[in-house]
């Protein structure tokens, strides 16, 4: 199969008044999504390639600070050709934006996420609250859109609104599980993929941090391709 295709053919309606949401995560067969601190260990060429696919469906990737500060995260690079002509079809920027939600804003200004994307994008956006530090704010706000909720935490639900109002159709949320926890208890998850890898390596996070949803959300599996011992798992929403 064309694992392009296989990705990039399906219909993605808008849920309403905010975006599709399609997490996008790597587990071990025994569920462990990082391994001292970090998913790199768990991929490979093939979930590589997969995650360049899945990016290219973005209008933005969403991702936590908690994995942008664990993962060294960079900014969003032009995809494969096959894919980038397809987001010229969809009229896609080239690109994706980068979102990052951060309470603290412990990120650093200086960081690739922040000066090393292409010159023509627009900077990354960070999604932080009335409760952060003038200076971090500050900080960051030369080198990104800093974009302010109040409160004590920013509401998934709120950011996904101004995303849809930025004119954001398809949201890749790359994690990490403290994420992948809030869109999930909150009815937000449209599509679940997950690489499962071929490691067994116990201890660690699962998929979901947090409490438990209130009720399981039930999922339709829509493809699982294979390669190399690894399994690509695509799930629906209801
Ligand atoms: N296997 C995979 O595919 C995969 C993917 C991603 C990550 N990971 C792994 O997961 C780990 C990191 O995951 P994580 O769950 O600790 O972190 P995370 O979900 O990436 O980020 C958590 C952080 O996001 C911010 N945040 C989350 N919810 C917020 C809200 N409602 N309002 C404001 N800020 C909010 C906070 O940042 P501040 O602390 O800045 O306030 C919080 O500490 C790493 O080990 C990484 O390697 C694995």
């Amino acid at each position: 199969m064309d694992p392009v295709a296989s990705y990039h053919d399906p219909e993605r309606p808008a849920p309403g008044a905010r975006p599709w949401v399609l997490v996008n995560m790597v587990a071990s067969v025994d569920g462990a999504t990082a391994v001292d601190g970090r998913s790199g260990p768990l991929g490979g060429d093939a979930d590589r390639s997969l995650l360049g696919i899945l990016r290219g469906l973005a209008d933005v990737v969403l991702v936590g600070a908690g994995t942008v500060r664990a993962e060294g995260y960079g900014p969003p690079r032009t995809p494969p050709t096959p894919v980038a002509e397809r987001r010229t079809a969809r009229n896609q920027a080239p690109r994706p934006r980068l979102a990052v939600m951060s309470g603290r804003l412990d990120l650093d200004p200086a960081a690739p996420l922040f000066t090393g994307g292409d010159p023509s994008d627009p900077p990354p956006l960070v999604y932080t609250t009335s409760a952060a530090r003038a200076e971090r704010l500050a900080a960051l706000a030369g080198v990104a859109e800093v974009v302010v909720a109040d409160g004590e935490r920013v509401e998934p639900t709120w950011l996904l609104a101004d995303l849809h109002a930025r004119g954001a159709g398809t949201v890749v949320c790359e994690g990490g599980p403290g994420l992948n926890g809030q869109l999930a208890r909150a009815g937000l998850v449209d599509e679940w993929c997950v690489t499962v890898s071929p490691r067994l390596v116990g201890g660690g996070a699962g998929l979901l941090a947090g409490p438990p949803v209130t009720s399981p959300l039930p999922l339709r599996l829509a493809h699982v391709l294979a390669e190399d011992g690894f399994l690509f798992c695509r799930w629906l929403a209801g």
